[in-house]
């Protein structure tokens, strides 16, 4: 799908389709007004007619508008013009582009970024909007032996800015745009994948393509045998009870000056999770495929930033395993020596996820980085606190901290934080190792960061559990792509931040 910018007459645009909005109750927005105008008067006598209210997501479809160059107008409803904010923003573009894939448009040209949506800028208008537009056209097909396209299939957007000085930053915008829709879209491709072909191995493959289609990022495997000569003893007690061995997989993009200290990105991929020998309850266990969002995001977060060329440097690294029950499964009272030398008693086999991200943050302390952050489907608790709304942060740095809110609220992919006081590591204490892997029922998502935080004492660090966030269930069962959104914004945000020091 393209996307384009300009600025210009709504009525003067030769397309097949010209989208404006209408507020409710029954208004004309300033793009609709100059419709009919030219129209003399066509859209307000519809309006009276009472076909269209102006509720959020209303569509009108017109043909044959009198004097309007455009094959059809496109009303489309956005709720009272007072409350229009960041979602009902997202929603309306949403509505727009199914209903322009689901008629007959195969291109148009779309008034909404006139609208104002609180203090946001054109940038900002902009880049959600191509954002929405690919999110929205998303489908997940490979894996059907018939694939029903749209007959008619849009192909082509132009987003209408009201000043010819708002052009420069939207293309920018469309820029940004497009490289975190293709990350968005890896991150949910990968994600969607079934276990039986998306396992360690795949993903150690993945990253060598990846490495391959972009000059900018080299991929190193480390495998389970060396990992385990390594010392990861944490990391391996997951992995050895799968027939699918294990990898570390690292992608290092240089974009800024060598010698920079890097961005570390740490993704969770267990590829699967049945709990081990401390097995799930089979309900819904097919959604445990999605174990591996965090990894995922880090794959789809290295695109985008290659894509883009951020002028920054950023380590991918992905600890890659399958917690499986077998003979050579860890069993609950286990106990291992992590990377970092402290021992852990495995009280609970699948609380495996800070089992392979301690070692991997252990690993990751050789980089010598300036901010190292882990993204996890780390905790069940975390959706009891939070949802599917929002992603749980956890950080040892509020600078850090602040910075990552600031960017969730800027992308919409939003976090919140919950507290990591030194009290919560009592709940993780152990009478035979320097403690366990279990925090029991209360605050099951800080004493997990609780459990991280020990081995992130080298640099700054925030954790993201995305349990919640990284896809959804039920009817429109599919991975979302966060937290892609975010940390492409975070990473813009230090980009930006970088160039003005
Ligand atoms: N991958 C799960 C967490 C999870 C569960 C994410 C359901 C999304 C939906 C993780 O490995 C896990 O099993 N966590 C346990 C930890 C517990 C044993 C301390 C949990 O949340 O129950
Ligand atoms: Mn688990
Ligand atoms: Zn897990």
């Amino acid at each position: 799908m393209e996307f384009d910018v300009k600025s210009g007459s709504p009525a003067k645009q030769r397309s097949a389709c010209v989208v404006v909005a209408v507020f409710e109750p029954r208004k004309l927005s300033a793009a609709a007004i100059d419709i009919d105008e030219v129209s003399g008067g066509y859209l307000a006598g519809i309006l009276r007619r009472g076909d269209i209210e102006g509720k959020v997501g209303q569509t009108l479809l017109l043909h044959s508008v009198p004097n309007i160059l455009a094959d059809r107008v496109l009303l489309i409803g956005c709720g009272k013009e007072r409350d229009l904010n960041d979602s009902t923003y997202r929603k309306v573009i949403g509505k727009m582009v199914s209903t322009l894939q689901d008629t007959g448009s195969m291109e148009a040209v779309c008034f909404l970024p006139e609208l104002s949506v609180g203090k946001r800028d054109a940038h900002w208008k902009i880049k959600q909007a191509v954002e929405t537009a690919s999110e929205t056209l998303y489908n997940f097909d490979q894996l059907k032996s018939k694939k029903d396209a749209a007959r008619r299939p849009l192909r082509k957007l132009v987003f209408n800015v009201t000043t010819r000085k708002e052009l420069t930053e939207s293309a920018r915008a469309i820029e940004e745009a497009l490289s975190i829709a293709e990350g968005v879209k890896l991150t949910r491709d990968l994600a969607n994948l079934p276990p039986n072909i998306c396992h360690p191995t795949y993903l150690a493959q993945k990253a060598q393509e990846i490495a391959k289609a972009n000059k900018s990022i080299k991929t190193t495997i480390i495998d389970q045998a060396e990992l385990k000569k390594m010392g990861a003893g944490a990391f391996v007690a997951v992995a050895q009870g799968s027939d699918q061995p294990g990898k570390l997989i690292v992608m290092e993009y240089n974009g800024g000056k060598s010698g920079t200290a890097p961005i570390v990105l740490v993704g969770k991929g267990i590829t699967f999770d049945t709990g081990g020998i401390s097995i799930k309850p089979s309900e819904a266990m097919d959604e445990m495929k999605y174990d591996m969002g965090g990894a995922a995001s880090v794959f789809g977060t290295m695109t985008a930033l290659a894509k883009l060329g951020l002028p920054i440097n950023v380590i991918g690294v992905v600890a890659a395993a399958e917690n499986m029950p077998s003979g050579k499964a860890t069993r609950p009272g286990d106990i291992v020596t992590t990377l970092s030398g402290q021992t852990v008693e495995i009280l609970n086999t699948d609380a495996e996820g800070r089992l392979v991200l301690c070692d991997a943050l252990t690993y990751v302390e050789r980089f010598d980085p300036d901010t190292v952050i882990d993204i996890a489907t780390l905790t069940g608790a975390c959706i009891i606190a939070l949802g599917h709304q929002v992603s749980g942060m956890l950080s040892n740095h509020n600078p850090l901290a602040n910075e990552l809110f600031d960017a969730g609220e800027s992308s919409g992919d939003r976090v919140w934080r919950l507290p990591l006081y030194d009290e919560y590591h009592e709940q993780l204490e152990s009478p035979f190792a320097d403690f366990s892997n279990l925090g029991g029922r209360p605050a099951g998502t800080i004493t997990a960061a609780a459990f991280l935080s020990k081995f992130a004492k080298k640099f700054h660090w925030a954790h993201l559990d995305v349990a919640g966030t990284a896809w959804k269930s039920g009817k429109a069962k599919g991975a979302t792509g966060r937290p892609v959104p975010l940390l492409m914004q975070f990473l813009i945000d230090r980009a930006g931040k970088q160039k003005r020091k």
